[in-house]
């Protein structure tokens, strides 16, 4: 009798065990109004629903459960199973072909960036994820960056000794050297108060992360440079994501495929509304370089493509020179 108890207790445990849900850990760093954090509770949504509890999707914005490099440990090692980091902060992983997308000026417009992303030079880079133990399933747009600081930066000669803070990426390290100004890498969740006291003087970022985090508040200027991209990878831990069955699997992909269209979607109204709210805030000077001041940023700005050649690989840097002539773009 006992035995047939304790029998029938273990039936019931183990049946309890296999209906817990697979709970998915999605941690990243930005705001949750942003159109990263609204994409990855789209995700969430979705995958909750359609999976019929089978799979539970637990968002956190804003740092909450990591910064920006210990997300990337945090998810090699399966204390999170989805991120959605800058791909700028591939580097210390030793990932640098993906900074190719971090050089100032290579794009022509979004169509190459798009085609570039979307086409053979997206689907490689992915490639090298996973012998770190990571795929990636996604790209989410971030927009291009304007530059911020204390003083008006119209043209190189302002940058002259600024502390400006980077992501982990030595090509925005060579990019601010390039400017006369001096790179400071910081986590994401420490910018706005090393703006506010001075550790920083300036940044660059997109205008949804300007407007989220207050930096505009703590910024007197922001030019509208759009000098660089910024973009970011959505990625698994491997093992995580090959151990599901492939029916979740499936949900999960076709999920990731609609976030993904909204997320593309909302970045582009986003980092335009972010602009008219900044400026409507009246906190900070807004403008626009001239075709001047732009010319000489470009002029002091693509001689870091042949100084990071080495660095990243001619050939990533030639596959997107390729698609930017295609659009007529002369470097
Ligand atoms: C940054 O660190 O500036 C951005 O990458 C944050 C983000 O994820 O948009």
């Amino acid at each position: 009798m006992k035995s047939i108890l304790l029998a029938a207790l273990l039936l019931c445990a183990s049946s309890a065990w296999s209906q817990q849900p697979i709970v998915i850990k999605f941690s990243h760093v930005v705001a949750a109004n942003t159109p990263k954090g609204q994409a990855a509770e789209r995700f969430k949504q979705l995958v909750d629903e359609r999976s019929g509890g089978r799979v539970k999707v637990e968002v956190y914005a804003n740092s909450q459960l990591y910064k920006d490099k210990e997300e990337l440990e945090a998810l090699q090692i399966g204390a999170v199973q989805m991120l959605a980091p800058s791909i700028s902060k591939f580097g210390p992983l030793g990932l640098n072909a993906f900074e190719v997308l971090d050089l100032p000026y290579i794009f022509a417009n979004r169509t190459v960036l798009r085609r570039v992303i979307d086409g053979d030079v997206g689907q490689r880079l992915m490639k090298l994820l996973e012998p770190k133990g990571m795929i990636g399933l996604a790209y989410w747009d971030n927009g291009f960056k304007q530059m911020s600081a204390n003083k008006p930066l119209h043209l190189p000669a302002d940058f002259k000794g600024l502390k400006m803070r980077i992501k982990s990426s030595k090509v925005l390290d060579a990019q601010m050297r390039a400017l006369g100004a001096l790179p400071q890498v910081l986590a994401f969740s420490e910018v706005y108060q090393a703006l506010q006291t001075g550790v920083v003087d300036g940044a660059e970022n997109s205008s949804p992360n300007l407007l989220t985090q207050k930096f505009y508040e703590v910024q007197k200027y922001v030019a509208l440079s759009n000098h660089g991209y910024d973009g970011y990878a959505v990625i698994v831990n491997k093992k995580f994501w090959e151990g599901l069955p492939a029916d979740l699997r499936a949900i999960m992909e076709k999920a990731m495929k609609e976030a993904s269209d909204y997320e593309n979607a909302q970045s582009l109204i986003e980092n335009e509304e972010a602009i008219e709210k900044i400026r409507a805030s009246g906190k900070t000077q807004v403008y626009s370089l001239t075709a001047a001041e732009t010319a000489a940023w470009r002029r002091a700005l693509l001689p870091v493509h042949k100084s990071m050649e080495s660095r990243i690989g001619k050939e990533w840097i030639e596959a997107i020179y390729k698609e930017s002539a295609a659009a007529g773009y002369k470097f």
